[in-house]
Order: C-alpha cells, then structure tokens, then sequence
C-alpha cells in the first residue's frame, strides 16, 4: 500500500484527481470503479476542472459505481444515480452508454440482475481502477460487516450505523433506506488499481483497522491488505490512528524521489 498523507481535503481531493486523470490519460478507454458519498465529492469536482481545462476526456471511459440503495428509482434526490448526475457525468463528456450503475428501482429476480451487473463488469474487461471511500465500521461499497471477502454483487441489509450516517440526506419523516444493491469484496479486489480516500477524524479508526489491523469480514477494507496495487490517500485527520504515519510518510517521500510515476 502506498499511504499518501494530504494537509486536508482540498489537497486529497487535488492528489486523487490527478491520480484519476493520468490512468485516464495513459489509457483513454478506462474502465472506472466509482463510489459515490460525501468523500470523493471534491475529487469529482476536481476532475470536472480539469476537464474544463482539457487536461482529461472521458470520451471512452467506461464507469461503473459500487452500490446503490435498494428502493430508490433513478431520479430521487438522495439515489447514487442522481448524486452521480449531478457531481460529475452532467458536467463531462463520458457518454452516457458508458456509465453503469446498479438499478435501486428493481423488484424482482434481483439475484440475476446482481449476476448481470457482475457480468457486465467482466464483459467490459474489468476494473482498471476502483476509487473508494470507507464507512465508519470500514466498509467498502455497502460490503457491511459480516460481508465475505469472497462477495460478489448482491442485496446488502444496512447496518444502523450506515443507514444514521445517510439519513442526514433524507428529508424529515423519509425512512433512510435499508438495503443496498453492492458490488462485493472480490469485485473490488479484481480491480487493477484501487484509490481508497478517507477525510475527517470520524474515519481514523476505519482507516486504521483497514491499514493495520487484522484482515478480517468485519472491515472489509482491510481485504485492500492482500490487493497488490492500493493508494491511500487520507487528510491528517483520518490518518490520525495510523501507528506507523511518520513511516508512511517517508515511504511516500521516497517514492516521490525514486518512482514518481507510482504518484501521478
Ligand atoms: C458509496 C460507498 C460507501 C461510502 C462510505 C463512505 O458508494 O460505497 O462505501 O464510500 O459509506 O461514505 P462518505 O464518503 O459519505 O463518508
């Protein structure tokens, strides 16, 4: 893993972007792993100026996003597919054939419709870079604790924690939803590169237990220990619990002088 240690968001969110925009420059037809949620917000804002600025095209990027709530159609204000909407694809030339991102509305034969969103992922030749965030109890996509580190894409029931993190999205009096429909932990883990963000004290001890503690189904994201290729990218503040931070921190610095093409 490499560990990169921003000031604070503004500078996670500059780092990942630039991170994002050179896989998209060395291959155009990127196949990318997205998460939506409050931490990659200013990583899609970022890529949105670089756009602007015709440092990036996403002409043939093909995208597909971890999770979406189930119960939710398309066009509800607090559906991942309207988030998506209105952080980045409205706002970028990603054609819309390209973008993919499991259907919340469905209510029937939802285990082939997982096993055809598993399918399509294969069928576009894989993730060439999944970017994540972390849930407080350090789940990636929704794989809640408990989720097999062999978990493909499939319904999630949501923990309260998670549903008491988003409800602050829904308006008063709306039930916050209770399942999910998310990619699993070896979808993620076939991924070739992974980008996992994480800004703000309230993601310390996720990011801690995800780097340093135990592999285990209780923090999906310590699954990212066996994944040869993960950058992390935290703010001070997420990095808080980290044991080994001065270390990582030299690494980076070492990395920067010795292989800066590992960077960006
Ligand atoms: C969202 C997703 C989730 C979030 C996580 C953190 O697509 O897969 O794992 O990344 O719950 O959410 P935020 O960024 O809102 O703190």
């Amino acid at each position: 893993m490499l560990i990169l240690i921003a000031s604070g968001y503004e500078q996670l969110s500059e780092w990942a972007a630039r991170i994002v925009a050179k896989a998209i420059r060395n291959k155009p037809n990127l196949v990318l792993g997205l998460a939506a949620g409050s931490t990659p917000l200013g990583t899609y804002r970022e890529l949105v100026r670089l756009y602007k600025e015709g440092a990036v095209d996403f002409r043939d990027v093909v995208t597909f996003n971890l999770d979406e709530y189930l119960g939710l159609p398309a066009t509800h204000p607090q559906s991942y597919h309207h988030f998506m909407k209105t952080a980045l694809f409205d706002h970028i030339n990603i054609k819309p054939a390209n973008i993919h991102i499991p259907d919340g509305s469905i209510e029937a034969n939802l285990e082939a419709y997982c096993a055809s969103y598993e399918r399509a992922i294969q069928e576009a030749g894989g993730l060439d870079l999944q970017i994540l965030g972390i849930g407080r109890h350090a789940h990636i996509g929704f794989n809640e604790p408990g989720s097999s580190l062999r978990s493909r894409t499939r319904i999630k029931t949501l923990t309260e924690q998670t549903r008491e993190d988003n409800r602050r999205f829904f308006a008063p009096g709306e039930r916050a939803p209770e399942a999910a429909i998310t990619v699993g932990v070896a979808t993620i883990m076939e991924a070739s590169r992974i980008l996992l963000l994480a800004s703000g004290e309230h993601k310390a001890n996720a990011i801690a237990k995800a780097i340093e503690g135990p592999v285990s189904a209780s923090a999906s994201a310590s699954a990212l220990q066996l994944h040869a290729d993960v950058t992390v990218v935290v703010d001070e503040d997420a990095a808080r619990e980290l044991q080994e931070k001065d270390y990582y921190r030299r690494v980076a610095e070492m990395t920067a002088r010795l292989t800066p093409e590992r960077l960006w």
